[in-house]
């Protein structure tokens, strides 16, 4: 048996993220329609003998509830939010949950983190795991030399793919293949993290990455394997958008029916990949697309044009008659209302708020 396990951090973690995550934790954020924690969780509910899905943070309970008894019903799998008192890091985290984790006596256990987009190559990822024989086997990706250094890099033989060396983000280059935070562990690990902690004073606190991983490289404990599908790391308002584009991308080729198509002129003109909640009203004039999701009970007015935006609940843009509302690369908040005529380019605007004079590069707070 199999369970997998999402950590999702908390409030004081997703800073960088704060205009987004007002109204809704930053793991709720919709990307493609989907609350960016759906993506982790339906890549798990296809894993053969998954037991169980827990997701571990520190956002109140109540945040979580709705969801995730929606989500066990949607996919027949039970998901459970396990909330911390406070931050143990990703390493203490899981190991404050090992009780729960073990009861179902899993011969393995994944590990993901919430804020990364990735096509989540799970089953082959056990497979290779299997093949390795090791107590862990870490999802890593080839990225360019300057971006490296906002991740774990790390070392791999380049024939058995054995972990050789690992430092979290270095000052200075060690290797242009990075961790993706998506991780498969055998029960040992929580018996790795006991010795760390046993080993340190601090015992409240321990990363997966610089107090787990790093140390069990080269002791023919971890192993690596390479995805070559899309992977992106999701800490800013601005990577949401583009990771909302390449879910609809992933919709396209796993389940199309998710994407809005035109159905005859009595509905709006869609452009390549564009998602539209069902309870949502788009005008028949409007043009939307392409990498636009719009979610639940928004109104997209008249000859309203979208491009590259995010849509939250009940946001309302008008266009009337003749004169257009235009969005271009957007992130509308919760309730957002924009008026007739009114073009908003390249920003994002936090919930709640009407505009009514047009924007480009500007955060409306
Ligand atoms: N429950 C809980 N409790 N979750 C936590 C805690 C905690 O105390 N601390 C972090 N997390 C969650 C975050 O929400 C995130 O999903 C994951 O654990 C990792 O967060 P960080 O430890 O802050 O690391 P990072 O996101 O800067 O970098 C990690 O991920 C990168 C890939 O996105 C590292 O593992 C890097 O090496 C890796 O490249």
């Amino acid at each position: 048996r199999v369970v997998a396990v999402i950590m999702v951090g908390g409030p004081t973690k997703g800073t960088r993220f704060r205009p987004l995550s007002l109204n809704v934790p930053k793991p709720l954020f919709p990307l493609a329609g989907q609350p960016m924690v759906h993506h982790p969780i339906s890549a798990c509910s296809r894993i053969p003998n998954l037991a169980q899905i827990y997701l571990i943070g520190f956002y109140e309970e109540r945040e979580f509830a709705l969801y995730v008894s929606a989500i066990s019903n949607e996919l027949k799998v039970p998901v459970r939010y396990l909330r911390e008192d406070r931050p143990h890091g990703s390493a203490g985290g899981l190991y404050t949950f090992r009780d729960y984790i073990l009861e179902e006596n899993p011969s393995h256990i994944f590990l993901l983190n919430c804020d990364v987009c990735c096509s989540f190559p799970l089953s082959q990822m056990l497979d290779a795991h299997k093949n390795y024989g090791g107590m862990g086997t870490i999802l890593v990706i080839k990225v360019s030399a300057e971006s490296a250094n906002q991740f774990g890099e790390l070392v791999a033989d380049p024939v058995t793919n054995e972990l050789l060396h690992y430092t979290e983000k270095p000052e200075t280059f060690v290797s242009d293949l990075i961790n993706c935070g998506v991780y498969i562990f055998t029960p040992d690990i929580f018996k790795a993290i006991q010795d760390s902690f046993t080993q340190r004073k601090d015992r409240d606190y321990l990363r997966l990455d610089q107090d787990i991983l790093s140390p069990l490289a080269g002791k023919k404990e971890l192993y690596t394997y390479e995805t070559r599908d899309f992977w992106e790391q999701i800490k800013t308002p601005g990577m949401s958008l583009k990771c909302s584009g390449l879910y609809l991308a992933q919709f396209r080729r796993t389940s199309p029916i998710l994407l809005a198509g035109s159905k005859g002129s009595r509905s709006a003109a869609i452009i390549d990949d564009v998602y539209i909640h069902p309870s949502a009203k788009v005008h028949p004039s409007a043009k939307i697309g392409p990498n636009v999701s719009i979610s639940a009970n928004a109104r997209i007015g008249a000859g309203a044009r979208l491009i590259s935006c995010i849509i939250l609940d009940d946001v309302e843009i008008k266009g009337e008659g003749d004169y257009n509302a235009k969005l271009g690369i957007t992130i509308l908040g919760e309730s957002v209302a924009v008026e007739d005529e009114v073009v908003v380019i390249n920003s994002i605007v936090l919930p709640n708020k009407t505009l009514n004079v047009s924007v480009q590069e500007e955060i409306i707070l």
